[in-house]
């Protein structure tokens, strides 16, 4: 039996999971800052790192007593060490080493999108090689994956994240933060009413999304001075179909190109219903064979049990981290 205690902490999440034998969480405990950080309408990395020291001990006992397990009995830590905000890293990667050096356990620092990717594994096992598409708040990347813990970025955003570009649309409708799941939710029930560009829609993998965004505003700023009324669920319909078509379209491309056997979505952008829906269809219509990996919406949002999941892989490659590990803020994943 192989019990590793994971540790989250890069951004607004303190979360820790004990995972067994990479296949069933005893725990997975997430203590989420989100409503803190709403009031300033996005995260204040100086109260994020606060409230992790404040948090993370209630997180490490209720992670191991739910688990039913002692500490004695994990047999490695794995943090998330990079890319996130320094401070809120610190702080689980210092309880990390600590745990580890104190109760002479490997230390496994993981890479957050790592563990997002491998969050997929919690519910399927995954075949290489695989083409992970990673969309959360930081991250817009296609990445393909060709064995275990075996990375290429094919392509990335050149300008705003996806989640990024969702948080900023949503301010610009006075919709609270995050945006995302507000725009998806506003999104069903629009209709084609506003034009809006295409973003980068090329043969290349890469992505921006900072045009699009503007495009958004200035459409609001014109509706705003011919003195019409926003329809949001028009708006928020036009927006995410735009990026949706060039993600799904850039996909759908990669995926002949680079021949993998499946596919998956990471980040918190995961949990958009017209991307999830979108995917499915076009797995089904164009890829025929390609096998879909949607994770469940609780493992999209940073939590520890991805981590686990990575840092479980890692394991079973013979990797661990020194001691004297350090954060990674741009930690870069290839
Ligand atoms: O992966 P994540 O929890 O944090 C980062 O590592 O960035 O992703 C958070 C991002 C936010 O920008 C949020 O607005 C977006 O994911 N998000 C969504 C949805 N749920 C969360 N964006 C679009 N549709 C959603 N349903
Ligand atoms: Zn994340």
């Amino acid at each position: 039996m192989v019990l590793i205690l994971g540790i989250e902490s890069s951004c607004d999440e303190t979360a820790m999971a004990v995972l067994k034998d990479g296949k069933e969480l005893l725990s997975n405990i997430v203590s989420s800052q989100i409503d803190t950080h709403a009031l300033y309408g996005g995260v204040v990395p100086e109260i994020a790192s606060r409230l992790h020291v404040q948090n993370v001990s209630v997180v490490l006992e209720q992670a191991l007593t739910q688990a039913g397990v002692t500490i004695d009995e994990i047999d490695a830590i794995a943090v998330t060490q990079g890319p996130g905000l320094v401070g809120s890293l610190h702080v689980g990667l210092q309880a990390a080493k600590t745990l580890a050096a104190a109760f002479h356990k490997p230390l496994i620092g993981v890479h957050h999108i790592a563990g997002h990717i491998y969050a997929n594994a919690l519910v399927k096992e995954i075949t290489y090689p695989m083409l992970s598409l990673v969309v959360s708040g930081g991250h817009t990347e296609l990445v393909y994956v060709k064995d275990a813990m075996q990375f290429e970025i094919i392509g990335t955003t050149f300008d705003d994240a996806v989640g990024e570009a969702n948080d900023k649309v949503a301010r610009v409708l006075n919709l609270p933060y995050p945006g995302g799941p507000q725009i998806d939710k506003l999104a069903a029930l629009g209709k084609p009413n506003y034009k809006l560009p295409k973003p980068l829609d090329d043969k290349s993998y890469n992505f921006s999304f900072s045009g699009l965004k503007s495009a958004v505003i200035n459409l609001v700023h014109n509706i705003k001075q011919r003195n019409e009324e926003i329809i949001p669920e028009d708006l928020c319909f036009a927006f995410q179909n735009a990026w949706i078509d060039v993600i799904i379209n850039k996909t759908r491309n990669a995926a002949k190109e680079y021949g993998v056997k499946q596919i998956s979505i990471a980040g918190g952008v995961a949990a958009n219903k017209g991307l999830r829906t979108a995917m499915t269809e076009m797995v089904e219509k164009d890829l025929l064979g390609t096998d879909l990996i949607l994770p469940p919406l609780w493992c999209c949002t940073d939590n520890a049990a991805m981590i686990a999941m990575a840092g479980h892989v890692m394991h079973e490659l013979g990797l661990s981290s020194p001691l004297d590990l350090g954060v990674k803020p741009g930690f870069e994943m290839e």
